[in-house]
């Protein structure tokens, strides 16, 4: 592509930012649907934030996506809030409008998508949602908003589950619960979807988040984690003949979103996902 005068300019505030895929995909998303338009990493420390938000209107930067540790410090330096990202507290996504700013949470509805995908609906399902971070939230509320019928939420740290729950109840039906050996069980058991939003997994040699040999073939369990590609609560799931969901289809979702707030078109998202493949996997 030829970068010219006329090219616009978008990119990540992150911090570190050096692991981010964004620019990958935003990249391949732009060039395969000829916008005249780059994407970059802004590795942003937190003392830098303000500077660099303001930094966006004077350098006319359209757009930028916002990563760990930014996400709700962001959200009291935008103009105007999506209402997904002023529940949450947390803003992925920013849109400059000729100098006004709107921050969006897309990481709920990139979830919900990746769902729906799979062919999986939330409407009426009983749910397990393991964590309390921010990423549990988002999933949490993207669920609740889906229409799921009751969340039970386990988290390690009670506290953190009780604070999360409070938020979510806002939103549906849930009810929360500390990790304890038979606890985890017994909901799962008795569960349509099991979501793992916690790192558990992401390394080997973690512990089991609770005896998989519980899950039933007819539960369809997710993870957001999605490297590896198969957790080992991915892989004992899919020994039962469950139907499998990991964190990649969230990733690509919650980018194909952000691109449509900011050019108005459609994202191309299976081009998104092919490259984040072959860079991953
Ligand atoms: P994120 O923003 O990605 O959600 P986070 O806020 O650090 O990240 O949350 C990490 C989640 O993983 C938390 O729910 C954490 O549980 P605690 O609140 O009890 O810390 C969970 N987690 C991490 N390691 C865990 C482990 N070994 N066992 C159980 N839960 C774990």
């Amino acid at each position: 592509m030829k970068i010219t005068g006329k090219t616009s300019v978008y990119g990540i505030f992150g911090f570190p930012v050096k692991h981010s895929l964004s620019p990958l995909m935003q990249t391949a998303a732009f060039q395969h649907c000829g916008i005249d338009a780059v994407y970059v990493p802004f590795e942003v420390s937190p003392e830098a934030l303000k500077d660099g938000i303001k930094g966006i209107k004077a350098l006319n930067v359209k757009g930028i996506n916002v990563t760990v540790p930014h996400k709700e410090k962001v959200c009291e330096l935008v103009d105007y809030l999506s209402e997904d990202a002023e529940f949450l507290g947390a803003t992925n996504t920013v849109k400059n409008e000729n100098g006004v700013l709107t921050g969006y949470n897309t990481d709920a509805e990139g979830f919900l998508r990746s769902l729906l995908e799979e062919g999986t609906n939330v409407e009426g399902k009983k749910v397990v949602m393991f964590g309390a971070g921010g990423a549990a939230r988002a999933v949490g509320y993207a669920l609740l908003k889906g229409g799921a019928k009751v969340l039970h939420l386990i988290n390690r740290n009670f506290q953190r589950a009780k604070e999360v729950g409070e938020l979510l109840s806002k939103r549906g039906n849930v009810l929360v619960y500390p990790l304890k050996e038979n606890t985890a069980e017994s909901l799962v058991e008795d569960a349509d979807i099991v979501v793992n939003t916690t790192s558990v997994g992401m390394k080997e040699g973690d512990p089991k988040l609770f005896d998989y040999s519980v899950i039933k073939g007819e539960t369809v369990v997710v993870d957001i984690i999605y490297n590896p590609p198969l957790t080992p609560l991915l892989k004992a799931a899919k020994e039962k003949g469950c139907k499998v969901v990991n964190g990649l289809g969230m990733l690509v979702h919650q980018g194909a979103i952000a691109f449509e707030i900011w050019t108005g078109k459609k994202a191309p998202v299976d081009v998104m996902r092919k490259v984040l493949e072959e860079a991953l996997y």
